[in-house]
């Protein structure tokens, strides 16, 4: 895939596409599993949570094939709180994450949300790379030690 030109954004349909966003799911578990091996285990299992009350998921539709997706939900400020950003790997690099957090963003505003926030961790340069390129900052730090 190159460019987002025949890209739509648009909501997850159930269960239409569960299946495929379930798979993109386990492809960013694989992932996490392989950068942080101490953190996290595969397989993670099937129940990934993506189908919160007062939440949604956008997914990234090219041409049929889903290629992305975002979960966020509305939580007191008011504000939006992004869950999951996951992009296929053959997608990469295109401008797809970017759409996405935009997308969002619109949804967070047509509610009344007057910020948006988000967990990453601290090694994640991709991720960290994309939320700093639009213009989000550090909030809070989370800290841990090996025991
Ligand atoms: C993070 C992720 C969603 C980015 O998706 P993407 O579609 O590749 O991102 P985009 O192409 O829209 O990139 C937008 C910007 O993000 C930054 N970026 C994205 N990937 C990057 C990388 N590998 N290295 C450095 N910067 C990167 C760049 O600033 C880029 O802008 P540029 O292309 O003008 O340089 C994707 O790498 C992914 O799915 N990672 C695995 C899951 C994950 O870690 N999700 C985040 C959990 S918090």
């Amino acid at each position: 895939m190159t460019g987002t030109d025949a890209l739509a954004i648009r909501e997850m349909l159930v269960p239409d596409d569960v299946e495929r966003v379930t798979a993109l799911y386990r492809e960013s578990a694989n992932w996490h599993a392989q950068s942080w091996p101490d953190r996290f285990e595969v397989p993670l299992g099937e129940q990934f949570g993506i189908w919160q009350a007062d939440g949604f998921v956008l997914v990234a539709d090219a041409d049929g094939e889903i290629v992305g997706m975002v979960s966020a939900e509305m939580v007191d400020g008011p504000a939006v709180w992004v869950g999951d950003v996951i992009v296929t790997a053959a997608a990469r690099r295109n401008g797809v994450g970017e759409l996405l957090m935009h997308a969002v963003e619109e949804w967070a505003r047509q509610r009344g949300a007057t910020h948006i926030g988000l967990q990453v961790y601290v090694d994640n340069g991709p991720a960290r790379s994309l939320y700093g390129k639009l213009g989000y900052v550090d909030d809070h730090i989370k800290m841990r030690r090996t025991l």
